[in-house]
């Protein structure tokens, strides 16, 4: 091998570490965990999700995790990353000190080209909603297990308006429905009808069926995570410790962040190049990272999570 190549391999070595060292990405906020796919520093995580998640301070020093949608900012009570949801909070939606005096509210949405999707443990009360409009009638119990079975009306007869989470009163009559919303779009239309509303959702808290689900307030959104190879061997303990994924903040194109620098395959890359002068061991590596480019390119592969049929 010619003085010549060597020196191009060596070139393409350093091409692909980019600088000497990497931000950190913040792993949590307040204590709430942040992983992959999520950031709350640009550059980490998926560029999927670049934006939508911010840690605020407030004045007494806590820190917030919050939610950008095109109906406002909201407060992340917690995400799950094993059954990957986030559960956010409304301040517009209806509470149980409110009573029957409603405030005035604003439907809360989502941004459909992101990967959240509102999740079907959900489901939405909706209070004082005109009869000419909407169609309130009281369900039978086979709608409450099987609501997508069922049709499009607004229950009067739902669980959840007799035993208003956390609340001791009931509401009367048709002063309070329950429907499941199929997409935030039908949100906003209930409420052109209706005085207010409120989102509960179910939550698993793992005890035996049927009691391995608790209502609670708050909005579930599901999210997908978006699995490539590059992230896989980029995250690998036995290559160099393990790196974070992350993404040029130009380009949008991998990086995998690692404390040495940023990369565009694993964290290994820079041993290897700093470690081994040896012409061999040089070739070797050129010919592995080539194989992870065609490696890298594409087959994205995204988590269908199992959507399970709510029982109560
Ligand atoms: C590494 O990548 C991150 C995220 O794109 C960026 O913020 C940081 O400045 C990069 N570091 C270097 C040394 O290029
Ligand atoms: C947050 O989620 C974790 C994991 O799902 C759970 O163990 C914990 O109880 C949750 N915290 C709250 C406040 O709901
Ligand atoms: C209930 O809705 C009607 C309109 O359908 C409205 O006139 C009335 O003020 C509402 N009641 C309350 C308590 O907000």
């Amino acid at each position: 091998m010619s003085f010549h190549s060597i020196s191009l391999l060596l070139t393409i070595i350093q091409l692909t570490v980019t600088n000497s060292q990497s931000t950190l990405c913040r792993t949590s906020c307040g204590s709430i965990p942040i992983q992959y796919p999520f950031s709350i520093d640009d550059g980490c995580g998926s560029p999927y999700y670049r934006y939508i998640l911010s840690c605020s301070i407030s004045s007494d020093h806590s820190h917030n995790l919050q939610l950008r949608t095109p109906s406002g900012i909201y407060l992340v009570h917690n995400v799950s990353y094993i059954d990957p949801h986030i559960v956010v909070t409304d301040p517009f939606m209806w509470n149980c000190e409110d009573g029957e005096s409603y405030r005035p509210t604003r439907p809360f949405s989502l941004d459909t080209s992101t990967r959240f999707k509102l999740s079907p443990q959900n489901q939405y009360l909706f209070f004082n909603c005109s009869e000419e409009k909407v169609i309130v009638k009281p369900k039978p119990a086979f709608c409450e297990r099987f609501p997508e079975h069922c049709d499009s009306s607004c229950d009067s007869a739902s669980y959840l308006c007799r035993h208003l989470p956390m609340c001791s009163f009931a509401m009367r009559g048709s002063s309070c429905c329950s429907y499941y919303p199929k997409a935030t779009e039908s949100l906003r239309l209930m409420l052109m009808y209706c005085s207010s509303y409120a989102s509960v959702y179910w939550r698993n808290v793992g005890a035996p069926q049927p009691y391995d689900q608790v209502p609670e307030y708050g909005i579930r959104v599901d999210f997908d995570v978006p699995v490539t190879t590059r992230c896989l061997q980029c995250q690998d303990q036995s290559k160099g410790g393990g790196g974070t994924c992350g993404f040029d903040t130009q380009t949008q194109s991998f990086l995998c962040l690692c404390k040495e620098g940023n990369f565009t395959t694993h964290c290994n890359d820079y041993d290897t190049a700093r470690q081994n002068r040896n012409v061999h061991v040089i070739a070797g590596t050129v010919t592995g990272i080539s194989a992870f480019g065609a490696l890298g390119i594409g087959a994205f592969i995204w988590y269908i999570k199992k959507v399970r049929v709510k029982a109560q």
